[in-house]
């Protein structure tokens, strides 16, 4: 991808580049020199204990949405999907023999993408089987999967439910046609309420729905609209996006094209103010706000997101398929972006790493804490109990300023963002940031 500079973190326009922190140090800082040293690591038993996660990439979907930013392909024949399913297969296999990660068993599954419900079932018969039997699921307590829901039927849900996936999340984005439309999404409206519909049928311990404030053509009224439509459905959880606008984006594309410097979407402000109304409406239907992009029903059994927490608090995560991001024992690596190398490497035998980076003490720190963060507060004994550093004490002027603008209070031995502040965390995560990683790209 070309190298630009991201926009400042003041800007209020929505301008190219990333607002989203799903991780740190940056993915810019991690490198292909330090590939043979993580090799290395895993041909050792873990070091420290932590929970273990699977991330499973599905690359495919049926359309490109005008504003997606990951790895996905588009009009693959039945044969290149499954080359790649047994590619992941492998995959699978070899980690499963690493010394780093022998013998464990994930607590928590996520199948993401891209398109996992593209899959047939049959495919996904074949995945299901091929993963368990490399990393048995007898100790998984959550298995997500991901959903366009034009692409679900009865059947497939079925085997869903059958197969044992906990959180079913469908990318419903917005309840009106011609915006789901004009972003290039593949399903309608109809769509939905049947996907939905049959899921809830169905009995799936979770349903998720994510939506994006910002789409392309989105006003007040239709916010309100798709919000209340969504209130109707009354998901265990939803989950707001901000739209931003990377710059690997058919949006970002056309506006290089036609020279201009700001997205034909929603201003920041604008943005958060739907997010704050939207999160306004579900707690005064019995809904909860779990971090700075869920909202998590009350009544009945608790609604849990285990792989967000436990990513969160430092678990290990195992990721696979193409440009799949991993977490073992401190250190973050990456497989490679390209189909190809991808599969390659794992026809070598090897597996198919592009860049990595083994954090400092400070920056696992520092990763925990912004990534806590995101969730709206974070306690100070955790921090001193897992690094021995308080955080009040270590991170003082940040926090200062930030009680300062009226974003965050401290209260005892928990810090919590108000929502002025936890509406706009990932501009602000920026500030904890080891001064070389500040506003730097994560592409
Ligand atoms: C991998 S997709 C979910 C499954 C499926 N591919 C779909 O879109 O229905 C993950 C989610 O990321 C969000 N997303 C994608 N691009 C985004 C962007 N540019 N800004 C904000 N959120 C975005 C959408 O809410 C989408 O549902
Ligand atoms: S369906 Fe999901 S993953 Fe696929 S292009 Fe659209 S947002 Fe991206």
């Amino acid at each position: 991808m070309e190298a630009q500079s991201p926009q400042p973190a003041t800007a209020e326009a929505t301008a190219g580049g990333n607002y989203f922190v799903s991780n740190y140090p940056p993915f810019s800082f991690w490198t292909a020199e330090q590939v043979s040293e993580t090799r290395a690591q895993l041909a050792q038993p873990p070091v420290r204990e932590a929970p273990l996660g699977i991330y499973c990439h599905i690359p495919f979907c049926r359309k490109r949405c005008h504003f997606c930013y990951f790895k996905v392909y588009t009009g693959r024949n039945s044969a290149e999907i499954k080359a790649y399913l047994e590619t992941t297969l492998a995959e699978a296999r070899l980690y499963a023999t690493q010394p780093a990660l022998r013998g464990r068993k994930p607590e928590f599954i996520y199948f993401g993408g891209g398109t996992p419900s593209y899959l047939s079932v049959g495919q996904l018969e074949h995945l299901f089987a091929g993963l368990q039997d490399a990393f048995p699921w007898d100790a998984t307590e959550e298995v997500t999967f991901e959903c366009e829901p034009g692409t679900l039927n009865e059947r497939k849900l079925r085997f869903l439910k059958e197969a044992g996936v906990t959180r079913l999340s469908l990318g419903v984005e917005s309840f009106v046609g011609e915006i789901l439309e004009q972003n290039n999404r593949a399903h309608g409206v109809a769509d939905i309420d049947k996907a939905y519909g049959l899921a809830r049928e169905l009995g799936f311990p979770q349903i998720n729905i994510d939506l994006i404030a910002g789409m392309l053509g989105e006003t007040d009224e239709l916010w309100q609209h798709s919000v209340e439509r969504t209130l109707e459905l009354a998901p265990d959880s939803v989950t707001i996006y901000q739209m931003e606008i990377p710059f690997n984006t058919t949006i970002f594309r056309n506006m290089r094209e036609s020279g201009a410097p700001i997205a034909p979407v929603a201003d920041w402000p604008t943005k958060r103010r739907w997010v704050g109304e939207a999160f306004e409406r579900l707690e005064s239907a019995g809904y909860h706000i779990g971090s700075a992009y869920t909202a998590v029903r009350k009544a009945g059994a608790p609604t849990r997101f285990i792989y967000r927490d436990a990513l969160w608090t430092g678990a290990d995560l195992v990721g696979l398929g193409v440009a799949s991001f991993s977490h073992i024992g401190g250190t973050h690596f990456q497989n490679h972006g390209d189909v190809r190398a991808y599969s390659s490497a794992l026809a070598g035998g090897e597996l198919p790493l592009a860049r990595a980076l083994k954090m400092t003490d400070e920056e696992r720190l520092l990763r925990e804490l912004v990534l806590q963060l995101k969730r709206g507060q974070v306690e100070v004994q955790r921090f001193e109990q897992r690094f021995g550093v308080d955080i009040r004490t270590r991170f003082a002027e940040v926090f200062a300023g930030l009680v300062a603008e009226g974003l965050l209070e401290i209260d005892g031995g928990t810090i919590r963002l108000l929502r002025a502040g936890l509406l706009q965390v990932d501009f602000l995560l920026h500030r904890f940031f080891l001064p070389v990683h500040r506003n730097a790209p994560y592409v």
